[in-house]
């Protein structure tokens, strides 16, 4: 008989104030792809931690091909053939692929050229597509997702844990990761798959084990026997899951005005190339194209995080182009960046103080914090927005992903902004949340608050926005009325093969 590769038995994982496992297991097959699925906040994340030596659970216990198996640390992990790539990458942006692959693994090997071919070796193997000998800051995120899975792959993992993989992938990647995946279990590997997104497990995932408040519900659903509504109502209960329902726009004056803007990246190419359009209030402007087409250049610097090379910005009338971003957000802009933890959040800092980060000169007495006032509003965040904290005064890092993306939002529309511009706003949260986001969006939008929306999933963009403008190579080369287009006539004009883009 063979033995499971993964064995996962009564796992408890306790935090201060939370109970993150309680007694979860699951049981993943040698040679398959097996989804974790639940809400956020479910225990997903922190089981697989269990499993990849980053905790150590507090009862429990893990087998690896039969064995029973302690381990202290995610090195140890690795030795016995389990790898993880987390939400976050662990990559040194100055180092080529090739050293990031071989970094830290023994024995160390000098000549360059040597590990180039080596990990180009690898690479091919799996039927990656990556340059060995680029630098990683040049990268996009789903090349540099390639990137930790080649590092796992490398050191032979014999299970790849992946967790929330797509969330940063355009659905072309997500695609092609779904072949790799495909590959490595036809290799007797297995995969362990965390996603939100229930249409990809149903097509990349042999079985499925859904938690929920840290406690495995379903074990071992074959996916071939569910689909995607099946899946979501053993995440959630019994809950139907209602759509947003959304009236037609009443547009008002120029909230958002971006005139003839142009930014060069890092690696000093024009990232946005003369780029003008207006967001009214009470209208959801939509951002739709391929990833890496100058959208996060766009929006980082309508937010002054990205200097301006020419060009104006002008929020409610005043012209911001040159000013720092808290006076944008004095002028009324709010800003949901793609990177959360890059410049949004700070996650050594409690949960309390980056619930009120915008709001210190409202919350304060004299020079401090009036710490009662400034629980109370986050207390109001967390209650809205749905947010499952345990202690507020823990380090904003203990909350899960989705938890996370849910408090920024949160923070960003409690201000009551006259723009708001949102990356990806519903990204790694689940069904239920996904669906309280769009419904505040909305919301928001009918209080006659303007809002620009970047998203990559073009069903969001055609059930949410009033107008949708495409970008292609920094530029806007479409602009469509949201309730009228078609999925085919965006698509065409992102791919940049639309003969003329309609208005
Ligand atoms: N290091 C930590 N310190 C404190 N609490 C933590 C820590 N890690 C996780 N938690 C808590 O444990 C619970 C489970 O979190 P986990 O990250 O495992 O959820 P998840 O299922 O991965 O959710 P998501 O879909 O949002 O990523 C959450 O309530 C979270 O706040
Ligand atoms: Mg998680």
């Amino acid at each position: 008989m063979t033995h499971p590769a993964v064995e996962l038995d009564g796992i408890w994982k306790r935090f201060p104030g939370v109970i993150a496992n309680a007694g979860a297991g699951l049981t993943v097959r040698p040679g398959t792809v097996h989804a974790v699925l639940g809400e956020n906040g479910a225990g997903k994340t922190t089981l697989m931690n269990c499993l990849a030596g980053v905790y150590r659970p507090d009862e429990g216990h893990i087998r690896i091909d039969g064995q029973e198996m302690i381990f202290s640390s995610p090195a140890d992990a690795l030795g016995a053939g389990i790898g993880m790539v987390h939400q976050e990458f662990r990559l040194v942006p100055t180092f080529t692929v090739a050293e990031n692959v071989v970094l830290g693994a023994a024995p160390p090997i000098i000549d360059a050229a040597v590990i180039e071919r080596q990990v180009g070796d690898v690479a091919a193997r799996f039927g990656f597509e990556v340059e060995p000998d680029r630098p990683v800051w040049q990268l996009s995120m789903g090349e540099r997702q390639r990137v930790e899975i080649l590092k796992a792959l490398w050191r032979d993992a014999r299970v790849l844990i992946l967790d929330e993989p797509t969330a940063v992938l355009t659905p072309q990647e997500s695609v092609e990761l779904g072949e790799v995946l495909r590959r490595m279990v036809a290799d007797g590997r297995s995969v362990i798959f965390i996603s939100h997104k229930l249409d990809e497990v149903v097509s990349f995932c042999d079985e499925a084990t859904v938690l929920r408040s840290g406690e495995t519900v379903s074990a071992s659903i074959a996916v071939a026997d569910v689909n995607a509504s099946e899946l979501a109502r053993l995440m959630v209960g019994d809950v139907a899951v209602e759509t947003v329902p959304i009236a037609v726009a009443i547009p008002g004056d120029p909230a958002l005005t971006v005139d003839n803007l142009t930014v060069r990246d890092a690696r000093g190419l024009l990232a946005v190339d003369g780029v003008s359009f207006e967001v009214r209030s009470g209208e959801i402007v939509g951002i739709a194209g391929v990833a890496g087409n100058g959208q996060r250049a766009l929006t980082d610097a309508i937010a002054g995080l990205e200097p301006i090379e020419g060009g104006t910005v002008t929020v409610m009338r005043t012209d911001v182009t040159t000013a720092p971003p808290q006076r944008r957000f004095a002028a009324g802009l709010a800003y949901v960046p793609e990177d959360r933890l890059g410049v949004g959040l700070a996650p050594k800092l409690p949960i309390t103080e980056n619930a009120v980060m915008r709001e210190f000169r409202t919350l304060r007495r004299g020079p401090l914090l009036n710490w009662a006032s400034a629980r109370e509003f986050c207390d109001r965040i967390v209650e809205r927005f749905e947010v499952k904290i345990g202690r507020h005064d823990a380090p904003l890092a203990g909350l899960s992903g989705g938890n996370l993306q849910r408090l920024l939002l949160g923070r960003e529309l409690s201000g009551k902004p006259d723009v708001v511009v949102a990356s990806q706003p519903t990204r790694g949260l689940d069904v239920a949340g996904v669906r309280a986001i769009q419904r505040l969006i909305v919301q928001q939008r009918d209080e006659g608050t303007g809002v620009l929306m970047v998203s990559e999933d073009l069903d969001e963009l055609l059930s949410l926005a009033d107008r949708i403008l495409v970008m292609n190579a920094g530029r806007i080369v479409g602009e469509f009325n949201a309730r009228e287009a078609t999925r085919t006539q965006i698509g065409e004009a992102m791919m940049g093969t639309a003969t003329e883009a309609s208005s």
